[in-house]
């Protein structure tokens, strides 16, 4: 299992790029199962989850082709079944993305349940219920579930809370359903106006994604297309960190700062500036920082997704902080590596209540996921002495090549395979 060396206390300087979406690539990988015609995706990066979903869909019978560089052609003209197993399903949630799809082409389909996570329970609970809504039967038998429609028709629903990947598995479903189907409090996340942005393109007719109300008119047919993913805002927002963290000042390019409205806000909070282009952020400061209370919310709030790297920063600010998590039960596990180097938080239920400490302290650490594993690589880069960071493929789930990245920025990173 590989590990990465950190060798902290060095200021991060230079220009790096944002890869393509962890979280809007696996939603345009799965589009691919509504048509028989070809998907065509640029800027699709090489990480853990994608090489998994695209076992899922090669499993199903999708043939997927890899271009130049970034870019993979899939078609999903020759289907043989419907089931997602458990081996493919239990290592990434996201899989159950091919649940709304295949019911919604084949009137068939039955996806193992994802179970428990790193990070919570985690429920589908609300993507069925709008799959039922839809007129699908929903049983769950063995640990799949199956949904099974002739043809989904389109219906008003509205979620009982926001979900990402349950938002676009019916927004999937809903483009091949009879009739329209209106989606309220539908998650407002841009990796949902990107997938809405590619169905469009495939002949979907979708309006108000990226808003609470997402309207979609269904078509007997989608065809083939061509579509760029958008930039990772966590890959983005966890470099904007690292600058903050090492005192350094590193421009991030080929990003979108629009989507990461909150992140900036909360880091010119702590003292670091952040200037912005159209396409492009740079973030500098000395790496003196001041504590910032934190609420995690869904888009356009502070993300999830930055919380456990927000924790790692202010746990060398002056002053105290308050992190909340409140999209998450259960996702603080960063928490006690943090502990290891020095840190001192305290944390009661979904509260971290957080005391800056001049200096972190380089020593052997682990993570249970992705997030949290991001974290550790901060501190450790902020540290003094070695870090040793333990369980990088979490990292490599949704980090594409991030020691050759930070060593581009001057750090002192490595990566030992044994
Ligand atoms: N929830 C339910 N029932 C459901 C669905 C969700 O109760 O049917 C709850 C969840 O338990 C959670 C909350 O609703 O408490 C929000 O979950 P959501 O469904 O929005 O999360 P997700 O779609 O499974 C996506 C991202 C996550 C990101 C969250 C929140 C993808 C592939 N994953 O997950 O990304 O944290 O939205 O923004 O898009 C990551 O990249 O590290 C990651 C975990």
């Amino acid at each position: 299992m590989d590990r990465l060396i950190i060798r902290g206390g060095v200021p991060l300087r230079g220009k790096v790029e944002a890869g393509g979406a962890k979280n809007a690539a696996l939603p345009a990988l799965v589009a691919s199962l509504l048509t028989e015609e070809s998907i065509r995706l640029h800027r699709v990066p090489q990480l853990g989850d994608v090489k998994t979903i695209i076992g899922l869909l090669d499993h199903l019978g999708v043939s997927v082709e890899r271009g130049d560089r970034d870019t993979l052609s899939l078609r999903a003209d020759g289907i043989g079944q419907c089931e997602a197993p458990y081996h493919l399903v239990k290592t990434m949630r996201a899989s159950v993305l091919v649940l709304g799809p295949l019911a919604a082409r084949f009137g068939r389909a039955r996806v193992s349940l994802p179970g428990g996570c790193a990070i919570g329970p985690r429920p589908i609970n609300l993507h069925l219920a709008a799959l039922e809504k839809m007129g699908a039967t929903i049983s769950l038998d063995g640990g799949y579930v199956e949904a099974k429609a002739p043809r989904l028709r389109g219906a008003r629903i509205t979620f009982d809370g926001q979900t990402v990947t349950g938002t676009e598995n019916v927004m999937m479903a809903a483009t091949l359903a009879d009739g329209v189907t209106v989606l309220e409090n539908a998650a407002c996340e841009p990796e949902v106006a990107d997938l809405a942005a590619l169905l469009n393109r495939m002949g979907a007719r979708i309006e108000g994604a990226g808003t609470p109300t997402i309207s979609i008119e269904g078509v007997q047919h989608l065809h083939g297309a061509e579509h760029e993913v958008i930039p990772d805002r966590v890959e983005t927002g966890t470099f904007m960190v690292a600058a903050a963290m090492t005192g350094g000042d590193v421009t991030i390019n080929r990003c979108l700062p629009g989507h990461l409205e909150a992140i900036t806000e909360k880091l010119r909070e702590t003292g670091v500036f952040v200037e912005e282009t159209d396409s492009s952020i740079r973030v500098w400061g000395d790496g003196q920082v001041q504590g910032v209370n934190i609420r995690t919310h869904p888009y356009p709030g502070f993300a999830t997704d930055m919380q456990a790297q927000f924790m790692a920063l202010l746990s060398i600010a002056q002053g105290s902080s308050v992190i909340t998590e409140t999209v998450f039960e259960n996702r603080f596990m960063h928490v006690n590596e943090l502990l290891r180097m020095g840190a001192d938080i305290k944390v009661i239920g979904t509260t971290a209540f957080v005391h800056g400490v001049p200096m972190l302290s380089g020593a052997p650490v682990m993570a249970t996921d992705l997030r949290a594993s991001a974290s550790l690589v901060l501190a450790g880069l902020a540290a003094k002495g070695t870090t040793t960071v333990s369980r990088v493929y979490h990292l490599d789930r949704g980090y594409e090549s991030i020691e050759r990245k930070l060593q581009s920025l001057g750090a002192g990173i490595e990566r030992v395979t044994e």
